[in-house]
C-alpha cells in the first residue's frame, strides 16, 4: 500500500471520529443524526475559531444556518402569502384561500426559534410549517421576523413580538384578515416558545389589551435562565443539535455579548441575592416527575452576595424567564400545548412549566417524545428529514385543530 493509501485511511478515520458521536439507541435514524450533527459541530467549531481570531462574532458564522435555508415565501394554490410590517416589525402572513361562507378565521402568531440569535420566518422549514398550518387549519398564520442578537439584546426580541400581537388585535386588522378575535393562539419553538410564553403572560398584565388568547403552544421551549444544571441539562450536555454550551451561549447572548456571563452560566454560578428568592420557581426536585429526576440529586445553584452588573435584572425578568412568575399569574393563562423531547437540555424547562401551569389550574397537554431531540420539527425535509420530526408536526397541528 502506498503513502496515498495510508493517508486515505488516516483521513477516513479522522472523518469517522468527527462524525461519530454517541447517540442514544432509542433515537431513530441515528446515522442520519450523526451526519447532521457533524455538520452543526463543524460550523460551531469554525465559528469559535473565527471568534478567537477576531474575524467574526460567533453568531455571525452560525448565521450561515439561517442564510443557507432562506427562501422567498410565495403564494400557492391554497395559501396566499404576503410580506407586511406590523408596527415596523417584518412579518410573513399566510392566508388560506379556501372560502368559508363568511365564517371568520382562526389565527396563529408563530415565533421562530434560533436562540434569539439565529433563524428567520423565511427559512424553508418555517415557511413549510406555516404554510401547512394555514392550509390544514384553514387559519391565518403570522410568522414574525423579530430582530436578533448580538445586534439587539433583550428585550428587543420580546418587544418586537409583543408589538406584532398588539397590532393584530386591533379591530381594523382583525377584519382585514377576517380573524376571529376569540380564536388566536401564540406558538413558537425553542427561543420562539420562550417568547410565546412570555407574550401570553404579559398580555394578561397589560391594561391596554382586553383580548384573551385562546391557546399557547410551546415547542421544546426555553423558559428559565437561573438553573443551567437541571437533570436534562446534565443528561443531554453533549446531545446533537443543541449541546449545553450552545444553549448557554444563546442565553447569555440574549442578554449581553460580554462572555463573562456565558462562563458564569456554564458553571451555574451566575445567581445572586437578587435572584435567590426566585430559585423556588425552578426547583426541579419539586416540579419534575420522578422519572426525570431519579438519577440526580438536587443542589441549589450557588449564589454570589450581589450582582453589580445589572445583568441579573434582565435574567430574572419574566419576559425572559417565564417560569419565574408566581402561581397567581399562571392561573389566568390560556390552555397550553407543551412539546418536550427526552434528548434535549430544555426538556425540564417545558416539563416544569407544565407542572406549574397544571397546579395553577390551567389545562395543559404535555406531549413528551421519548425518542425526540431538540430541533427535530425543523428537520423534516430532504436530506435531513427525520420521522420523529414529522410525528411532532402532526401532533402539533392536530392539537391546534382540536383546541383553537
Ligand atoms: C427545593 O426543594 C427541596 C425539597 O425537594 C428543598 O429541600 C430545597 O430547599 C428547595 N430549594 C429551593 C431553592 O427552593
Ligand atoms: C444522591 O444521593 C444519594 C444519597 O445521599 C447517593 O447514594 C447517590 O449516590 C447520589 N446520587 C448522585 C447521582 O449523586
Amino acid at each position: 500500500m502506498g503513502s496515498k493509501g495510508i493517508l486515505l485511511i488516516i483521513a477516513g478515520v479522522l472523518v469517522a471520529y468527527y462524525v461519530y458521536s454517541p447517540i442514544p439507541y432509542d433515537i431513530e435514524e441515528r446515522w442520519k443524526l450523526m451526519v447532521t450533527d457533524s455538520f452543526f459541530r463543524s460550523l460551531s467549531n469554525l465559528a469559535e475559531i473565527s471568534e478567537l481570531l477576531g474575524l467574526k462574532h460567533y453568531m455571525g458564522v452560525m448565521m450561515f444556518l439561517t442564510i443557507a435555508e432562506e427562501v422567498v415565501p410565495a403564494s400557492d394554490d391554497s395559501v396566499k402569502v404576503t410580506d407586511a410590517l406590523f408596527y415596523d416589525v417584518p412579518v410573513v402572513v399566510y392566508e388560506p384561500k379556501r372560502k368559508t361562507n363568511g365564517e371568520l378565521n382562526r389565527a396563529v402568531i408563530f415565533i421562530h426559534g434560533g436562540g434569539w440569535c439565529l433563524g428567520s420566518a423565511r427559512m424553508g422549514p418555517y415557511d413549510l410549517l406555516s404554510r401547512r398550518t394555514a392550509k390544514e387549519l384553514n387559519a391565518v398564520i403570522v410568522s414574525v421576523d423579530y430582530r436578533l442578537a448580538p445586534a439587539y439584546h433583550f428585550p428587543v426580541q420580546f418587544d418586537d413580538v409583543y408589538n406584532v400581537v398588539k397590532y393584530i388585535v386591533q379591530d381594523h386588522v382583525l377584519s382585514q384578515y377576517s380573524v376571529d378575535v376569540k380564536r388566536i393562539a401564540v406558538s413558537g419553538d425553542s427561543a420562539g416558545g420562550n417568547l410565546a410564553a412570555a407574550v401570553a403572560q404579559q398580555l394578561q398584565e397589560d391594561p391596554e389589551i382586553q383580548v384573551d388568547l385562546k391557546a399557547q403552544v410551546l415547542l421544546y421551549p426555553a423558559l428559565q435562565a437561573l438553573d443551567m444544571n437541571t437533570p436534562s441539562y446534565q443528561q443531554n450536555e453533549h446531545m446533537p443539535i443543541l449541546p449545553k454550551t450552545l444553549m448557554v451561549r444563546f442565553w447569555s447572548e440574549y442578554f449581553t455579548s460580554d462572555l463573562s456571563l456565558f462562563h458564569a452560566m456554564m458553571s451555574n454560578s451566575h445567581n445572586s441575592l437578587e435572584s435567590a428568592h426566585l430559585l423556588k420557581f425552578v426547583n426541579w426536585s419539586v416540579f419534575l416527575p420522578e422519572i426525570f429526576r431519579l438519577k440526580y440529586n438536587y443542589t441549589m445553584p450557588s449564589r454570589k452576595s450581589s450582582d453589580p452588573s445589572e445583568m441579573i435584572s434582565a435574567i430574572i425578568d419574566p419576559r425572559a424567564s417565564p417560569l419565574l412568575v408566581d402561581d397567581v399569574k399562571l392561573q389566568v393563562l390560556p390552555k397550553a400545548y407543551i412539546l418536550t423531547c427526552e434528548y434535549d437540555v430544555l426538556r425540564d424547562d417545558g416539563v416544569m412549566y407544565a407542572t406549574r401551569l397544571r397546579r395553577a389550574g390551567v389545562q395543559v397537554t404535555l406531549e413528551h417524545f421519548k425518542d425526540g431531540f431538540h430541533g427535530a420539527m425543523m428537520l423534516t425535509t430532504w436530506p435531513t428529514s427525520f420521522e420523529v420530526g414529522h410525528r411532532m408536526v402532526n401532533s402539533y397541528i392536530k392539537w391546534l385543530d382540536n383546541n383553537l
